[in-house]
């Protein structure tokens, strides 16, 4: 009964501590007003019957839980203490995903699988993570202490701890609080190999039918346009 309490006490102070609209906010308004605080304890709970090998409830609760909060767990999926869930709403945690602890995850994650494999096939996340809404970390991928995932990053491949990871793919854009540097630093121009490959046949193609008008006098049937514009130093120049 203890152990409940204290958890119990850990999740709700783990909202108070990161949700600034929970800042003073009373226990009991906490358990009834916050869905990502509700979802970690219901799950406890039923991850607690499925280590003790309960048939079949583990499942109800969580699918209830899932009802009421829009929080997908799966029972047999592992969460530390001290995780907050913000807003709760559309996050899913599958089966093999292993969660450590003071982690905190934001509306619409996903720690999902990607195809139908069996065993280990949900991330590993560790310690201090972040990850911000709407992320999707998938396959049996390992996310360093302290590290943090941007919204709407799709990761796929292990992120480094205390690096800042951003886009779809998940790119690092900082490690230890500063910004990448180098040659591989510049992810948003990377060099496309078939669009310059177009780009070069188009302009042959351009100077092949100004021959022809002037050899034959017929103007040619389509003027080939440039593909895009070109590119600008930054991605709103681009
Ligand atoms: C990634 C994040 C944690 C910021 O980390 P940070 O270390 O402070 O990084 P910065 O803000 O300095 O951004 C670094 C670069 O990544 C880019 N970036 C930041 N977040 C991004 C995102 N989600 N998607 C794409 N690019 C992003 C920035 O534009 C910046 O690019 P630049 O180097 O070209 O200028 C933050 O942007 C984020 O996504 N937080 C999630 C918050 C959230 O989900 N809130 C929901 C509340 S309801």
């Amino acid at each position: 009964m203890r152990r409940v309490v204290a958890e119990v006490r850990t999740d709700v102070d783990a909202a108070r501590e990161r949700d600034p609209a929970a800042r003073g906010a009373g226990t009991a308004r906490i358990l009834i007003g916050w869905a990502g605080v509700q979802a970690i304890l219901s799950h406890r709970v039923a991850h607690a019957m499925h280590e003790a090998g309960v048939p079949a409830l583990p499942t109800a609760l969580s699918y209830v839980s899932r009802a009421v909060t829009g929080v997908e767990i799966h029972p047999a999926a592992r969460i530390g203490d001290d995780c907050f869930i913000d807003h709760g709403s559309g996050v899913v945690i599958g089966e093999t995903a292993e969660i450590g602890c003071c982690v905190t995850m934001y509306q619409g994650v996903t720690l999902g699988g990607t195809g139908f494999a069996r065993g280990k096939r949900h991330p590993t996340v560790q310690d201090n993570v972040t990850i911000g809404s709407g992320a999707k970390l998938l396959g049996p991928i390992t996310v360093g202490h302290g590290a943090k995932i941007g919204a709407n990053s799709v990761i796929t491949k292990d992120v480094s701890p205390l690096s800042t990871v951003v886009g779809n793919p998940g790119h690092t854009v900082k490690v230890e609080g500063r910004r990448v540097e180098g040659p591989d630093s510049d992810w948003i121009h990377l060099p496309d190999p078939v669009a310059e490959a177009i780009k070069s046949l188009s302009e042959r193609i351009t100077k092949l039918e100004r021959r022809l008008v002037a050899i034959d006098g017929k103007p040619p049937e389509a003027e080939v346009e440039e593909l895009r514009a070109k590119q600008g130093p930054t991605t709103a120049g681009g």
